[in-house]
């Protein structure tokens, strides 16, 4: 099994979705911990309920986002991780933090990408007058919500929708996303592998 750290800034939905897929045995990856950036993270509580290790690492405790990273990268090699999934972790990684694990960092976003990268997306998507919006599953560079893609599921706009009504819509699609995205890709398997004609996965 692989084994994988989640790294998370929030409520920690989408990673408590990952650590419950990846209690069943014959998944292909277990969550072997969740770091935060945030010492009052929702999902660290949640993490710790299911016997899963949990550190923080908060940036103000650090001169700088090099000392930040340096001491993750550090406490990452105690979990000898073989993927990093990032799930709501809303900060920016440094070239110099991806290297060591290049095309082994995973990120879930709640837009179709490219569309709609960075904050407030859901209102940026119902804003633009889309009838869709959706998920995204992708490696991480050192741009903001760039790098290949690796699956996306749609999701309609209803009329009336706000971005909390249609955050809730994509939220659940996310979930579903995540798992199967990580199951493919500990097994190497990804349905589609690189061809974006096979990878959208779901019409929620
Ligand atoms: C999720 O919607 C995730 O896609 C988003 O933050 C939320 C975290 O929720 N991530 C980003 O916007 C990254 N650019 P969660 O903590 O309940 O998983």
């Amino acid at each position: 099994r692989k084994r994988v750290v989640a790294f998370i800034s929030g409520g920690g939905s989408n990673m408590l979705a990952l650590a419950k897929a990846a209690a069943a045995p014959d998944f292909p990856a277990e969550i072997v911990a969740v770091f935060s950036d945030k010492a009052d993270a929702g999902g660290l509580a949640k993490a710790e309920a299911l016997g899963i290790p949990t550190r923080s690492f908060l940036r103000k405790d650090f001169a700088s986002k090099d000392a930040h990273e340096a001491e993750i990268l550090a406490a990452l090699a105690d979990y000898r991780p073989d993927l990093l999934c990032l799930a709501g972790y809303m900060r920016l990684l440094s070239a110099d933090f991806i290297r060591p694990y290049e095309g082994r960092i995973l990120n879930i976003h709640p837009s179709l990408l490219p569309l709609f990268p960075g904050l407030h997306t859901h209102q940026r998507a119902i804003n633009a007058g889309m009838r869709v919006s959706g998920c995204t599953v992708h490696l991480v560079n050192a741009g903001m919500d760039e790098g290949p893609i690796l699956a996306q599921a749609v999701v309609p706009i209803l009329d009336g929708d706000t971005a909390d009504s249609l955050a809730a819509r994509v939220l659940v699609q996310e979930h579903a996303l995540y798992r199967r995205v990580l199951a493919g890709f500990a097994a190497g398997t990804l349905p589609g592998g690189t061809d974006p004609a096979q990878s959208v996965l779901s019409l929620g």
